[in-house]
């Protein structure tokens, strides 16, 4: 059988992102459990506003096919999301909707979506931590009918929440970041 496989997507392109850190805390954590992970930039992949001119005259763009695609080898799939005006960035957003328009030969629309696992987190300088942008995320990620697990992880005041060496300093951030990863893991394998 061929290995498990989790693809981590940081939700911002912002020198020194809150989100980005998180992202590679979570990515070293599934890696610690022994699962194979790739941690991906958004960067690499630049996308236009979604346009639906645009679609009809050029069809969708190359890099939304290329991420479908990496999403499509993928098992598990986390995004981690800051919070803008209580919901996700257009970032988020946009990556979301583009992909939701690739439909490969012998395939239904959003079936990559539908097959695999995705979990969701959040970090922001506030108390709630993101909360609402995972709500909205959630949503969005439902009406898609992706399998979002139960766990998230909302990191509250992240600019203060490593220490030195880059670990989470309170235990209970760090027991979510760690029950996330089971749980993530555990709904992987069943797309496999
Ligand atoms: C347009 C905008 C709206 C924001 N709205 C919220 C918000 O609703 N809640 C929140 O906790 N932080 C909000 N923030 C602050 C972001 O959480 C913060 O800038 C965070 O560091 C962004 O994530 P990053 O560090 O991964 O780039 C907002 C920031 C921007 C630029």
């Amino acid at each position: 059988m061929a290995a498990l496989k989790i693809l981590v997507i940081p939700g911002s392109l912002r020198t020194g992102s809150l989100n980005a850190k998180l992202a590679a805390a979570i990515a070293h954590e599934i890696a610690l459990a022994g699962v194979e992970v790739t941690r991906i930039s958004l960067a690499d992949f630049p996308l236009p506003i979604y346009d639906g001119d645009l679609q009809a005259k050029s069809g969708v763009p190359k890099n939304a096919v290329n991420l479908k695609r990496m999403i499509g080898a993928h098992q598990g799939v986390l995004i981690v999301t800051p919070e803008y005006n209580s919901s996700v960035p257009p970032l988020v957003k946009n990556m979301i909707d583009w992909v939701t328009r690739v439909q490969d030969l012998h395939e239904t629309r959003g079936q990559v979506f539908r097959e695999r696992a995705f979990a969701i987190a959040a970090a922001s300088e506030s108390r709630l931590g993101g909360t609402r942008a995972l709500a909205a995320l959630r949503l969005i990620l439902t009406a898609c009918r992706a399998t979002v697990i139960p766990n998230q992880l909302a990191l509250s005041y992240a600019n203060e929440a490593y220490d030195d060496m880059d670990r989470l300093k309170q235990p209970a951030d760090a027991e979510e970041l760690e029950a996330l990863v089971r749980q993530l893991i555990e709904f992987s394998q069943y797309s496999m």
